[in-house]
């Protein structure tokens, strides 16, 4: 990042400042004071403000997921993580774990800015189990540098050694520095290595900044993780998406090569893009050689707060993601009074359908269900609501059909309602299209709260899926073929369920309880 995006807007900039200018203080950061800090505040983040089963930080902000594997047979997350305060600071990597993506374990802070190359941050990486047992982190480590004449915040890769709970930073770091940039590309722009191993040989994506200012995907190689060299640019935004292209990852599903990117700068275009900070899923094929063709690109998640995903691959072979609930554009409201903020996606299931990325729910959630209770919104009904179906945790399915020729047809879901807020969620059989708004949803901020993607619309008929989990809201259309994640501020105790509907529409509702027991 131009590090200007985290200095200017939080009153931690106070603290950065003195952060940046004081060299010495940079021991403040240490793994120690950062696990001590979590164990007398962690505690203090009230119910309501935890969802039951998506990911937060113990205590403090949190931003993109990190080194999100498997390791030992359980799945590892790890996270940007600033302990100290609910805003964006100098970064560590929080730890979690979980079985089955549903019931996660806190663990302690996996990593601080405690060493001369990360002094300025332990920014975005991933991580891998190595051959002898050990779980390698691979990560950027930022540190201020006299460069082209003035001081700047180089970026390097770096890596960490350790057992599931405790790692150790290795003495050759920084194992890719800024030597190993391929021509004028940025010193300073050069994050967030995605590593994985292919016949024998450890891979990494890292995003860098060109010299036009736009994003470059480099590949590196290596035999051992440890020493890499350069392999190619893989994939170039030459100011198409966005600018710079952060937090790549590079992988194999059915049959195509996917390419994340989560791009800063992006303008809108229709409803494909938004502006501001987007992701963009690259479709298209690479041989042996790694050498990638794009044939589409797309958006991620056409929500409001979704950003920076990152995906595994579990042992029964399936592409799981998750990503940042939150945006940079969105996410500095309503932190007042807060102990914990920012939270991850549900993870998601990937696959490619009909040349685009699909994208559902694990399947472990299903399991999580109870007090099965389903309704019918029978034609001309207009406006219903079921004393059985409300809440702030559920997972709800309708089936939306619309026969006929209204010119307009329309199926209009109030969530977290009460007399004051709600969300709605519009679904336009007419046109084809899906609109999440969350402007009535209780934000202090006048920012954008409203967001319309295309959706298919065959045979008359819509399928949607609606996780809600306290203040997260994530939609699924048509068993994801286009899907919406967003946060809102709704006091909990607002939890009405409101349907009308316009035209000759039917739904067939299903509503699960999500209990985590
Ligand atoms: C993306 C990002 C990464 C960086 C991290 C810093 O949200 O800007 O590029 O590594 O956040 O917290």
């Amino acid at each position: 990042m131009t590090s200007c995006r985290f200095f200017c807007f939080c009153p931690q900039e106070v603290k950065n400042k003195k952060y940046r200018r004081e060299s010495e203080l940079v021991s403040e950061y240490t793994l120690k004071r950062a696990r001590e800090y979590e164990c007398e505040n962690s505690a203090k983040a009230k119910s309501q403000e935890r969802p039951e089963f998506h990911v937060t930080g113990q205590v403090g902000w949190i931003n993109d997921p990190n080194g999100f594997s498997v390791y030992k047979g359980e799945y590892h997350l790890f996270f940007q993580y600033h302990p100290y305060s609910t805003f964006w600071g100098p970064m560590h990597w929080g730890h979690v774990k979980t079985r089955d993506f549903v019931k996660w374990e806190r663990l302690p802070v996996a990593l601080a800015p405690d060493e001369e190359y990360d002094n300025k941050g332990c920014f975005s990486g991933s991580a891998i189990e190595l051959d002898d047992g050990r779980q390698l982190l691979i990560y950027t480590g930022v540190s201020e540098a006299f460069h082209d004449g003035k001081d700047v915040d180089i970026q390097q890769q770096c890596a960490a050694i350790g057992d599931g709970i405790n790692y150790e930073k290795i003495d050759k770091n920084p194992i890719i520095p800024i030597e190993l940039i391929p021509g004028d590309g940025s010193k300073i722009d050069f994050r967030d290595p995605k590593i994985w191993k292919e016949n024998g040989k450890y891979y990494l994506v890292a995003g860098n900044r060109a010299s036009d200012g736009s994003g470059d995907i480099l590949l590196y190689e290596s035999s051992n993780f440890e020493d890499w060299k350069y392999d190619q640019t893989i994939d170039s935004c030459e100011n198409r998406y966005g600018r710079m292209w952060e937090c790549p990852d590079f992988f194999r599903l059915d049959g195509k090569e996917v390419l994340l990117v989560s791009p800063q700068d992006m303008e809108a275009d229709g409803y494909e893009f938004h502006a501001g900070n987007g992701t963009v899923v690259l479709i298209g094929h690479a041989g042996e050689e790694k050498r990638f063709v794009r044939e589409s690109a797309g958006a991620i998640d056409y929500g409001l707060d979704f950003y920076a995903p990152q995906t595994l691959l579990t042992p029964d072979g399936r592409r799981v993601m998750i990503a940042w609930m939150q945006n940079w554009d969105t996410c500095n409201q309503n932190h007042e009074d807060r102990n914990i903020y920012g939270q991850m996606t549900f993870p998601r299931e990937l696959s490619i359908v009909d040349g685009r990325l699909c994208q559902y729910p694990v399947s472990e959630l299903i399991s999580y269900r109870s007090k099965a209770k389903t309704h019918t919104i029978d034609p001309g009904c207009y406006h219903a609501t079921f004393d059985d179906v409300s809440g702030r945790v559920f997972d709800m399915e309708l089936d939306i059909k619309a026969p006929g020729r209204d010119t307009k047809k329309e199926i209009k879901i109030s969530l977290a309602k009460s007399e004051k807020y709600e969300t709605t969620l519009t679904v336009d059989l007419s046109n084809k299209t899906m609109t999440f708004d969350r402007a009535c949803s209780g934000g202090r901020r006048d920012i954008v709260s409203k967001r319309t993607c295309k959706i298919d619309v065959n045979d008359n008929e819509v399928a949607l899926r609606i996780i809600m989990d306290h203040h997260g809201i994530e939609v699924f259309a048509n068993h994801g073929m286009q899907a919406m994640s967003s946060m809102i501020y709704t006091p909990i105790e607002s939890k009405s369920i409101l349907f009308e509907t316009s035209g000759n529409i039917s739904a067939e509702i299903r509503f699960y309880d999500i209990e985590i027991i």
